[in-house]
């Protein structure tokens, strides 16, 4: 898939076909996340694997933004050492890891875990020490043959590119 219909196709999926997936794409997805650029080159991630079906379940009950985590056959924590932005560095990584996944034919879903009780007691079940954050738990399946590509909703070019200085408009849009 070309990387520009990947960019356009892409959508958050949160429904899989119960299919396991393989060994071999688990590892293109992680190493997607490795190749990430990361703030001088510190690399402070941690990419935690979870296939364990009770694992999932768990997190599906604790994580009310991501129920939906129960029913998917993987998903991949995405977790950060000590970092200055640990977002942004995490937000590289995940990137990568999401539009491979896509390309491949699978989907994912950002989910959040801002509440800190429900992060601490995923932390806490898959034994992230302390000193690090839990940006995110990415569940990783198959899409079902119905989802569509095309149509989301995005704000038009017009109202958030500008030429030269702010407010000016950008011309070609
Ligand atoms: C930082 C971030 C946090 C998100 N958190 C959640 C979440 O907790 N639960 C959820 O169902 N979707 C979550 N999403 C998915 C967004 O709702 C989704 O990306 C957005 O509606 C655009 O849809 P699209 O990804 O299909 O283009 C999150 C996305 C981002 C980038």
């Amino acid at each position: 898939m070309e990387v520009y219909d990947c960019l356009r196709s892409r959508l958050t999926i949160r429904s899989f076909k119960p299919d396991p997936v393989p060994d071999e794409m688990v590892t293109r997805i992680l190493q997607a996340g490795r190749w990430a650029p990361s703030s001088r080159n510190l690399q402070p991630w941690h990419f935690i694997v979870i296939r364990d079906r009770e694992a999932l379940q768990e997190i599906g009950r604790i994580a009310t933004s991501g129920s939906f985590v129960a029913q998917a056959p993987l998903a991949i924590a995405i977790v950060m050492e000590d970092a200055d932005r640990p977002e942004l560095d995490a937000g590289r990584a995940l990137q990568q890891m999401e539009l491979l996944a896509w390309s491949e034919g699978l989907g994912t879903c950002f989910v959040g875990l801002r509440d800190k009780e429900q992060n601490r007691k995923v932390k806490e079940m898959l034994g992230i020490p302390d000193r690090m954050d839990l940006i995110t738990v990415l569940p990783f399946g198959y899409r079902l043959d119905n989802v569509k590509g095309t149509g989301r909703r995005r704000k038009p070019l017009s109202d958030i590119a500008h030429a030269e200085r702010f407010g000016q408009k950008y011309a070609s849009v």
